[in-house]
Protein backbone atom coordinates (compact mmCIF):
# COMPACT_ATOMS: atom_id res chain seq x y z
CA UNK A 1 0.00 0.00 0.00
CA UNK A 2 1.13 3.52 -1.14
CA UNK A 3 2.30 5.32 2.12
CA UNK A 4 3.61 9.44 1.95
CA UNK A 5 6.85 10.01 3.98
CA UNK A 6 7.92 13.51 4.83
CA UNK A 7 11.02 14.70 6.49
CA UNK A 8 9.26 17.66 8.41
CA UNK A 9 10.82 21.36 9.58
CA UNK A 10 11.08 22.40 5.96
CA UNK A 11 9.99 26.23 5.60
CA UNK A 12 7.53 26.31 2.92
CA UNK A 13 6.88 29.25 -0.11
CA UNK A 14 5.44 29.93 -3.15
CA UNK A 15 1.71 29.45 -4.16
CA UNK A 16 -0.30 26.36 -4.42
CA UNK A 17 -3.41 26.18 -6.99
CA UNK A 18 -6.82 24.79 -5.44
CA UNK A 19 -8.95 22.43 -7.30
CA UNK A 20 -12.45 21.85 -7.77
CA UNK A 21 -14.40 20.75 -4.93
CA UNK A 22 -15.30 17.29 -4.11
CA UNK A 23 -18.25 18.24 -2.12
CA UNK A 24 -20.27 20.45 -4.96
CA UNK A 25 -18.95 18.31 -7.57
CA UNK A 26 -20.55 15.06 -6.35
CA UNK A 27 -24.07 16.72 -6.42
CA UNK A 28 -23.78 18.32 -9.43
CA UNK A 29 -22.65 15.02 -11.01
CA UNK A 30 -25.82 13.36 -9.84
CA UNK A 31 -27.63 16.33 -10.44
CA UNK A 32 -26.69 15.31 -14.41
CA UNK A 33 -29.62 12.75 -14.14
CA UNK A 34 -32.36 15.43 -14.05
CA UNK A 35 -31.21 16.61 -17.15
CA UNK A 36 -32.59 15.58 -20.84
CA UNK A 37 -29.10 16.53 -22.36
CA UNK A 38 -25.32 16.10 -22.37
CA UNK A 39 -23.94 18.05 -19.40
CA UNK A 40 -20.44 19.55 -19.77
CA UNK A 41 -18.78 20.28 -15.93
CA UNK A 42 -15.11 21.03 -16.12
CA UNK A 43 -12.49 22.26 -12.94
CA UNK A 44 -13.62 18.63 -11.45
CA UNK A 45 -10.93 17.23 -9.15
CA UNK A 46 -9.15 14.64 -10.15
CA UNK A 47 -9.57 12.76 -6.69
CA UNK A 48 -11.49 9.06 -6.06
CA UNK A 49 -14.82 10.27 -4.95
CA UNK A 50 -15.45 11.70 -8.37
CA UNK A 51 -14.00 8.65 -10.31
CA UNK A 52 -16.79 6.50 -7.85
CA UNK A 53 -19.62 8.43 -8.32
CA UNK A 54 -19.18 8.43 -12.21
CA UNK A 55 -18.98 4.68 -12.17
CA UNK A 56 -21.74 4.00 -10.25
CA UNK A 57 -23.50 6.57 -13.28
CA UNK A 58 -21.61 4.31 -15.50
CA UNK A 59 -23.61 0.88 -13.87
CA UNK A 60 -27.31 2.40 -14.19
CA UNK A 61 -26.70 3.24 -18.06
CA UNK A 62 -25.46 6.60 -18.61
CA UNK A 63 -21.91 7.20 -20.88
CA UNK A 64 -19.19 9.64 -20.24
CA UNK A 65 -16.24 11.07 -21.42
CA UNK A 66 -14.14 11.98 -18.73
CA UNK A 67 -10.31 13.34 -18.47
CA UNK A 68 -8.13 16.54 -17.91
CA UNK A 69 -10.67 17.73 -14.90
CA UNK A 70 -13.74 17.85 -17.17
CA UNK A 71 -16.55 15.60 -17.90
CA UNK A 72 -19.61 15.21 -20.31
CA UNK A 73 -22.41 13.44 -19.21
CA UNK A 74 -25.42 11.92 -20.62
CA UNK A 75 -28.08 10.34 -18.37
CA UNK A 76 -30.65 9.85 -21.04
CA UNK A 77 -29.53 5.92 -21.51
CA UNK A 78 -29.85 5.18 -17.90
CA UNK A 79 -31.58 2.07 -17.79
CA UNK A 80 -31.61 1.20 -14.45
CA UNK A 81 -31.68 2.73 -10.53
CA UNK A 82 -30.09 0.34 -8.69
CA UNK A 83 -27.05 1.70 -6.65
CA UNK A 84 -25.42 -1.35 -5.74
CA UNK A 85 -23.91 -2.16 -2.63
CA UNK A 86 -20.40 -2.59 -3.71
CA UNK A 87 -19.78 0.64 -5.02
CA UNK A 88 -21.87 2.97 -2.67
CA UNK A 89 -20.08 1.27 0.34
CA UNK A 90 -17.02 2.68 -0.81
CA UNK A 91 -18.29 6.38 -0.57
CA UNK A 92 -21.19 7.45 1.22
CA UNK A 93 -22.83 10.38 -0.67
CA UNK A 94 -23.75 8.13 -3.38
CA UNK A 95 -26.46 8.42 -1.60
CA UNK A 96 -27.27 11.32 -3.60
CA UNK A 97 -28.80 9.56 -6.51
CA UNK A 98 -32.11 8.86 -4.49
CA UNK A 99 -33.67 12.21 -5.11
CA UNK A 100 -33.09 12.89 -8.55
CA UNK A 101 -33.10 8.94 -9.38
CA UNK A 102 -36.84 8.96 -7.50
CA UNK A 103 -37.80 12.03 -9.49
CA UNK A 104 -36.70 11.20 -12.91
CA UNK A 105 -37.45 7.26 -12.73
CA UNK A 106 -40.42 6.99 -10.41
CA UNK A 107 -38.48 4.49 -8.46
CA UNK A 108 -34.98 3.39 -6.99
CA UNK A 109 -33.05 1.04 -4.57
CA UNK A 110 -29.74 2.90 -3.28
CA UNK A 111 -27.74 0.80 -0.97
CA UNK A 112 -27.55 1.95 2.89
CA UNK A 113 -24.30 3.50 2.23
CA UNK A 114 -23.25 2.18 6.28
CA UNK A 115 -21.52 4.78 8.98
CA UNK A 116 -17.70 5.20 8.75
CA UNK A 117 -15.03 6.17 11.10
CA UNK A 118 -16.03 9.93 11.90
CA UNK A 119 -19.68 8.32 12.89
CA UNK A 120 -22.64 6.62 12.04
CA UNK A 121 -24.02 8.70 9.55
CA UNK A 122 -28.08 8.02 9.66
CA UNK A 123 -29.98 8.92 6.35
CA UNK A 124 -33.38 9.14 8.45
CA UNK A 125 -33.66 12.73 7.27
CA UNK A 126 -33.50 12.08 3.60
CA UNK A 127 -35.89 9.41 3.98
CA UNK A 128 -38.33 11.43 5.74
CA UNK A 129 -38.08 13.99 3.22
CA UNK A 130 -38.92 11.54 0.74
CA UNK A 131 -41.84 10.05 2.70
CA UNK A 132 -42.85 14.01 3.13
CA UNK A 133 -42.71 14.10 -0.89
CA UNK A 134 -45.01 11.06 -1.98
CA UNK A 135 -42.52 8.47 -1.67
CA UNK A 136 -43.30 4.57 -0.37
CA UNK A 137 -39.70 4.00 1.35
CA UNK A 138 -38.69 0.25 2.88
CA UNK A 139 -35.68 -1.14 3.80
CA UNK A 140 -35.17 -4.36 2.32
CA UNK A 141 -31.71 -6.13 2.60
CA UNK A 142 -29.65 -3.39 2.83
CA UNK A 143 -30.87 -1.48 0.63
CA UNK A 144 -33.45 1.88 0.54
CA UNK A 145 -36.43 1.02 -1.78
CA UNK A 146 -37.83 3.81 -3.23
CA UNK A 147 -41.14 4.31 -4.94
CA UNK A 148 -43.35 7.21 -6.16
CA UNK A 149 -45.42 5.69 -8.91
CA UNK A 150 -47.33 8.95 -9.68
CA UNK A 151 -44.35 11.57 -9.12
CA UNK A 152 -43.35 13.20 -6.15
CA UNK A 153 -45.07 15.95 -4.84
CA UNK A 154 -44.07 19.36 -3.19
CA UNK A 155 -44.71 20.30 0.39
CA UNK A 156 -42.98 21.63 3.25
CA UNK A 157 -39.56 19.75 4.70
CA UNK A 158 -38.49 21.03 8.18
CA UNK A 159 -34.91 19.76 8.91
CA UNK A 160 -34.50 19.72 12.33
CA UNK A 161 -30.90 19.11 12.14
CA UNK A 162 -28.90 20.64 8.86
CA UNK A 163 -28.16 18.26 6.64
CA UNK A 164 -25.76 18.78 3.54
CA UNK A 165 -26.51 16.07 1.64
CA UNK A 166 -29.70 15.69 2.77
CA UNK A 167 -30.90 19.96 1.60
CA UNK A 168 -29.17 18.31 -1.61
CA UNK A 169 -31.07 15.80 -2.30
CA UNK A 170 -34.88 17.34 -1.57
CA UNK A 171 -33.70 20.27 -3.85
CA UNK A 172 -33.05 17.81 -6.77
CA UNK A 173 -36.04 15.48 -5.64
CA UNK A 174 -37.89 18.78 -5.62
CA UNK A 175 -36.60 20.28 -9.38
CA UNK A 176 -38.80 17.36 -11.11
CA UNK A 177 -41.60 16.98 -8.80
CA UNK A 178 -45.38 18.68 -8.60
CA UNK A 179 -45.53 21.72 -7.37
CA UNK A 180 -44.38 24.04 -4.70
CA UNK A 181 -41.44 22.31 -2.16
CA UNK A 182 -39.82 25.06 1.01
CA UNK A 183 -37.30 23.92 2.96
CA UNK A 184 -36.89 25.26 5.62
CA UNK A 185 -33.44 25.12 7.74
CA UNK A 186 -31.76 24.14 4.73
CA UNK A 187 -27.83 23.63 5.03
CA UNK A 188 -26.15 26.92 3.57
CA UNK A 189 -22.95 25.46 2.49
CA UNK A 190 -21.10 27.19 -0.56
CA UNK A 191 -21.50 23.39 -2.04
CA UNK A 192 -25.36 23.24 -1.68
CA UNK A 193 -25.52 27.00 -3.53
CA UNK A 194 -23.69 25.89 -5.89
CA UNK A 195 -26.44 23.42 -6.96
CA UNK A 196 -29.15 25.52 -6.10
CA UNK A 197 -27.93 28.43 -8.68
CA UNK A 198 -26.76 25.51 -11.50
CA UNK A 199 -30.48 24.67 -11.17
CA UNK A 200 -32.09 27.74 -11.24
CA UNK A 201 -29.85 28.81 -14.47
CA UNK A 202 -31.39 25.44 -16.24
CA UNK A 203 -34.60 26.96 -15.22
CA UNK A 204 -35.45 25.87 -12.52
CA UNK A 205 -37.33 28.66 -10.08
CA UNK A 206 -35.35 28.64 -6.65
CA UNK A 207 -35.72 30.94 -4.17
CA UNK A 208 -34.43 31.95 -0.46
CA UNK A 209 -30.93 30.59 -1.79
CA UNK A 210 -28.17 31.39 0.86
CA UNK A 211 -31.69 31.79 3.44
CA UNK A 212 -32.80 29.90 6.11
CA UNK A 213 -35.96 28.87 3.48
CA UNK A 214 -35.71 27.50 0.20
CA UNK A 215 -38.51 27.35 -2.09
CA UNK A 216 -38.48 25.73 -5.44
CA UNK A 217 -41.59 25.26 -8.08
CA UNK A 218 -41.17 21.42 -9.74
CA UNK A 219 -40.98 20.85 -13.48
CA UNK A 220 -43.99 18.32 -12.83
CA UNK A 221 -41.62 15.14 -14.38
CA UNK A 222 -39.80 17.14 -16.89
CA UNK A 223 -36.78 16.29 -17.22
CA UNK A 224 -34.49 19.71 -17.35
CA UNK A 225 -31.88 21.39 -19.89
CA UNK A 226 -28.62 21.37 -17.36
CA UNK A 227 -26.17 24.42 -18.15
CA UNK A 228 -22.77 23.68 -18.61
CA UNK A 229 -21.22 23.82 -15.07
CA UNK A 230 -17.60 24.71 -14.00
CA UNK A 231 -17.04 23.11 -10.23
CA UNK A 232 -16.53 26.23 -7.48
CA UNK A 233 -12.96 25.85 -5.63
CA UNK A 234 -12.37 23.49 -2.66
CA UNK A 235 -12.47 25.51 0.84
CA UNK A 236 -11.40 22.78 2.71
CA UNK A 237 -8.45 21.99 0.43
CA UNK A 238 -7.62 26.14 0.18
CA UNK A 239 -7.91 25.94 4.08
CA UNK A 240 -5.88 22.99 4.51
CA UNK A 241 -3.17 24.76 2.73
CA UNK A 242 -3.24 27.78 4.82
CA UNK A 243 -2.77 25.23 7.68
CA UNK A 244 0.17 23.74 6.11
CA UNK A 245 1.68 27.46 6.01
CA UNK A 246 1.05 28.46 9.33
CA UNK A 247 2.12 25.40 10.43
CA UNK A 248 5.29 25.83 9.13
CA UNK A 249 5.46 29.28 9.98
CA UNK A 250 6.02 30.20 5.91
CA UNK A 251 4.59 32.37 3.86
CA UNK A 252 2.64 31.35 0.96
CA UNK A 253 -0.41 32.10 -1.10
CA UNK A 254 -3.30 29.79 -2.25
CA UNK A 255 -4.62 30.83 -6.15
CA UNK A 256 -7.93 30.38 -7.47
CA UNK A 257 -9.74 30.06 -4.70
CA UNK A 258 -12.71 31.46 -3.07
CA UNK A 259 -11.92 33.61 -0.05
CA UNK A 260 -15.53 34.62 1.01
CA UNK A 261 -15.72 30.82 1.39
CA UNK A 262 -13.28 30.58 4.15
CA UNK A 263 -14.22 33.61 6.41
CA UNK A 264 -14.23 31.29 9.85
CA UNK A 265 -11.33 29.53 8.64
CA UNK A 266 -9.31 33.08 8.16
CA UNK A 267 -10.21 34.66 11.62
CA UNK A 268 -9.34 31.71 14.12
CA UNK A 269 -6.09 32.01 12.02
CA UNK A 270 -5.71 35.69 12.72
CA UNK A 271 -6.60 34.92 16.16
CA UNK A 272 -3.96 32.02 16.27
CA UNK A 273 -1.57 35.48 15.33
CA UNK A 274 -0.80 34.73 12.10
CA UNK A 275 -1.44 37.46 9.36
CA UNK A 276 -3.47 36.72 6.50
CA UNK A 277 -4.09 39.00 3.28
CA UNK A 278 -7.25 38.00 1.03
CA UNK A 279 -7.04 39.14 -2.40
CA UNK A 280 -8.57 38.22 -5.68
CA UNK A 281 -9.12 34.82 -5.93
CA UNK A 282 -6.32 34.09 -3.13
CA UNK A 283 -5.19 34.54 -0.48
CA UNK A 284 -1.74 34.74 1.31
CA UNK A 285 -0.77 33.90 4.80
CA UNK A 286 2.27 35.29 6.93
CA UNK A 287 4.74 33.78 9.60
CA UNK A 288 4.18 35.27 13.27
CA UNK A 289 6.49 35.39 15.98
CA UNK A 290 4.33 33.98 18.09
CA UNK A 291 1.22 31.20 17.88
CA UNK A 292 -1.74 31.63 19.87
CA UNK A 293 -3.93 29.19 21.37
CA UNK A 294 -7.93 28.61 19.92
CA UNK A 295 -11.00 27.56 21.20
CA UNK A 296 -13.23 26.33 18.35
CA UNK A 297 -16.77 24.94 18.08
CA UNK A 298 -17.43 23.29 14.78
CA UNK A 299 -21.02 24.29 13.19
CA UNK A 300 -23.00 24.32 9.79
CA UNK A 301 -21.61 27.07 7.16
CA UNK A 302 -20.88 29.85 7.85
CA UNK A 303 -19.94 28.52 11.11
CA UNK A 304 -16.42 26.61 11.62
CA UNK A 305 -16.13 23.98 9.41
CA UNK A 306 -15.80 20.25 11.18
CA UNK A 307 -14.08 18.93 7.90
CA UNK A 308 -11.39 21.74 9.23
CA UNK A 309 -11.10 20.54 12.73
CA UNK A 310 -8.67 17.89 12.37
CA UNK A 311 -5.91 20.11 10.40
CA UNK A 312 -6.54 22.87 13.56
CA UNK A 313 -6.17 20.17 15.85
CA UNK A 314 -2.58 19.74 14.54
CA UNK A 315 -1.66 23.73 14.01
CA UNK A 316 -2.80 23.76 18.08
CA UNK A 317 -0.42 21.44 18.72
CA UNK A 318 2.76 24.35 18.17
CA UNK A 319 0.52 26.47 20.37
CA UNK A 320 1.78 28.66 23.13
CA UNK A 321 -1.27 27.38 25.60
CA UNK A 322 -4.01 25.27 25.98
CA UNK A 323 -6.35 25.47 22.89
CA UNK A 324 -10.14 23.62 23.11
CA UNK A 325 -11.81 22.43 19.99
CA UNK A 326 -15.50 21.03 20.28
CA UNK A 327 -16.88 18.76 17.51
CA UNK A 328 -20.46 19.13 16.88
CA UNK A 329 -21.52 18.07 14.16
CA UNK A 330 -20.06 14.09 14.40
CA UNK A 331 -19.88 11.88 17.33
CA UNK A 332 -16.46 10.62 16.49
CA UNK A 333 -14.54 12.71 14.70
CA UNK A 334 -11.40 12.92 17.06
CA UNK A 335 -9.67 9.44 15.83
CA UNK A 336 -6.63 11.68 14.43
CA UNK A 337 -6.10 12.34 17.98
CA UNK A 338 -4.42 9.49 19.08
CA UNK A 339 -2.11 9.30 15.71
CA UNK A 340 -1.14 12.70 16.53
CA UNK A 341 -0.22 11.99 20.10
CA UNK A 342 2.62 9.55 18.35
CA UNK A 343 4.66 12.66 17.35
CA UNK A 344 4.36 13.90 21.11
CA UNK A 345 1.35 15.47 21.17
CA UNK A 346 -0.51 15.91 24.51
CA UNK A 347 -4.70 16.45 23.69
CA UNK A 348 -7.23 15.38 25.98
CA UNK A 349 -10.50 13.73 25.49
CA UNK A 350 -14.06 14.41 26.73
CA UNK A 351 -16.71 13.26 24.28
CA UNK A 352 -16.99 16.12 22.02
CA UNK A 353 -14.40 18.09 23.40
CA UNK A 354 -10.57 18.08 22.79
CA UNK A 355 -8.17 19.68 24.87
CA UNK A 356 -4.74 20.63 22.70
CA UNK A 357 -1.49 21.48 25.35
CA UNK A 358 0.75 23.39 23.90
CA UNK A 359 3.75 23.92 22.41
CA UNK A 360 4.61 20.81 21.40
CA UNK A 361 7.60 19.68 19.92
CA UNK A 362 6.70 17.06 17.81
CA UNK A 363 8.69 14.38 16.21
CA UNK A 364 8.30 12.50 12.87
CA UNK A 365 6.58 8.76 13.98
CA UNK A 366 4.33 6.18 11.82
CA UNK A 367 1.00 7.22 11.77
CA UNK A 368 -2.58 5.53 9.79
CA UNK A 369 -5.21 7.78 8.45
CA UNK A 370 -8.03 6.96 9.22
CA UNK A 371 -10.69 9.24 7.33
CA UNK A 372 -10.22 12.03 4.73
CA UNK A 373 -9.90 15.02 6.75
CA UNK A 374 -7.79 13.23 9.65
CA UNK A 375 -5.14 12.30 7.19
CA UNK A 376 -4.42 15.68 6.09
CA UNK A 377 -3.91 16.57 9.70
CA UNK A 378 -1.07 13.75 10.25
CA UNK A 379 0.49 15.29 6.97
CA UNK A 380 0.67 18.79 8.26
CA UNK A 381 1.45 17.34 11.97
CA UNK A 382 4.86 15.39 9.74
CA UNK A 383 5.69 18.90 7.76
CA UNK A 384 6.32 20.51 11.18
CA UNK A 385 8.11 17.30 13.18
CA UNK A 386 11.53 16.87 13.65
CA UNK A 387 12.76 13.62 11.19
CA UNK A 388 11.25 11.45 9.45
CA UNK A 389 7.17 10.63 9.19
CA UNK A 390 5.48 7.83 7.47
CA UNK A 391 1.32 8.37 6.80
CA UNK A 392 0.04 5.42 5.80
CA UNK A 393 -3.12 3.95 4.86
CA UNK A 394 -3.07 7.46 2.48
CA UNK A 395 -6.24 6.04 0.35
CA UNK A 396 -8.48 7.90 2.30
CA UNK A 397 -6.13 10.97 1.29
CA UNK A 398 -6.69 10.13 -2.39
CA UNK A 399 -10.73 10.34 -1.94
CA UNK A 400 -10.35 14.35 -1.46
CA UNK A 401 -7.14 15.96 -2.44
CA UNK A 402 -5.98 15.80 -5.82
CA UNK A 403 -2.10 15.74 -5.94
CA UNK A 404 -1.90 16.20 -2.84
CA UNK A 405 1.74 15.42 -2.39
CA UNK A 406 2.86 17.40 -5.65
CA UNK A 407 1.07 20.31 -4.31
CA UNK A 408 3.22 20.24 -1.38
CA UNK A 409 6.40 19.74 -3.18
CA UNK A 410 5.42 22.33 -5.23
CA UNK A 411 5.94 25.05 -2.00
CA UNK A 412 9.31 23.43 -0.77
CA UNK A 413 8.07 20.38 1.64
CA UNK A 414 10.49 17.23 1.48
CA UNK A 415 7.38 14.28 1.22
CA UNK A 416 7.26 11.64 -1.47
CA UNK A 417 4.66 9.09 -2.38
CA UNK A 418 6.62 5.23 -1.56
CA UNK A 419 5.21 1.92 -2.07
CA UNK A 420 4.63 0.07 0.82
C1 LIG B 1 -21.40 16.52 4.16
O1 LIG B 1 -21.66 15.25 4.68
C2 LIG B 1 -19.97 16.46 3.62
N1 LIG B 1 -19.88 15.45 2.55
C3 LIG B 1 -19.01 16.11 4.76
O2 LIG B 1 -17.69 16.16 4.22
C4 LIG B 1 -19.13 17.19 5.84
O3 LIG B 1 -18.29 16.84 6.91
C5 LIG B 1 -20.59 17.27 6.31
O4 LIG B 1 -21.45 17.53 5.18
C6 LIG B 1 -20.80 18.39 7.32
O5 LIG B 1 -20.42 19.61 6.75
C7 LIG B 1 -20.34 15.78 1.34
O6 LIG B 1 -20.82 16.87 1.09
C8 LIG B 1 -20.22 14.71 0.29
P1 LIG B 1 -24.65 16.06 7.13
P2 LIG B 1 -23.19 14.83 5.08
O7 LIG B 1 -25.80 15.30 6.57
O8 LIG B 1 -24.14 15.50 4.18
C9 LIG B 1 -26.59 14.12 10.97
C10 LIG B 1 -15.55 15.37 3.75
O9 LIG B 1 -14.58 15.33 4.50
N2 LIG B 1 -27.60 13.54 10.06
O10 LIG B 1 -24.62 17.54 6.94
O11 LIG B 1 -23.21 13.35 5.18
C11 LIG B 1 -25.20 13.52 10.75
O12 LIG B 1 -25.05 12.30 11.47
C12 LIG B 1 -16.91 14.94 4.23
O13 LIG B 1 -15.51 15.81 2.58
C13 LIG B 1 -28.66 12.84 10.60
O14 LIG B 1 -28.76 12.67 11.81
O15 LIG B 1 -23.30 15.47 6.52
C14 LIG B 1 -24.30 14.62 11.28
O16 LIG B 1 -24.24 14.52 12.68
C15 LIG B 1 -16.83 14.27 5.57
N3 LIG B 1 -29.58 12.29 9.75
C16 LIG B 1 -25.06 15.92 10.93
O17 LIG B 1 -26.42 15.51 10.67
C17 LIG B 1 -29.49 12.46 8.39
O18 LIG B 1 -30.39 11.96 7.66
C18 LIG B 1 -24.52 16.63 9.68
O19 LIG B 1 -24.48 15.66 8.67
C19 LIG B 1 -28.40 13.18 7.86
C20 LIG B 1 -27.46 13.74 8.71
Amino acid sequence: MDFLQIRGRRPLSGSVTISGAKNAALPLIAATILAREKVAISNLPDVKDIQTLLKLLDNLGARFEYGQNRAVIDTSAIESTVAKYDIVRTMRASILVLGPLLARFGHCEVSLPGGCAIGQRPIDLHLKAMERMGAEITIKSGYVVARAPKGLRGTTIIFDKITVTGTENVVMAAALAQGKTTIINPAKEPEVTQLCRVLKESGVEIEGIESDELTIYGTGGEPIEMVNISVIPDRIEAGTYLCAGAITNSQITVRECEPDHLEAVIVKLMEMGFPVEKGDGEITIYPTEKIYPVEIITSEYPGFPTDMQAQFMALSLLADGTSIIEERLFENRFMHASELMRFGATIQLKGSIATVIGPTKLYGADVMATDLRASSALVLAGLAAEGVTNVHRIYHLDRGYERLEKKLQGLGADIVRLKG
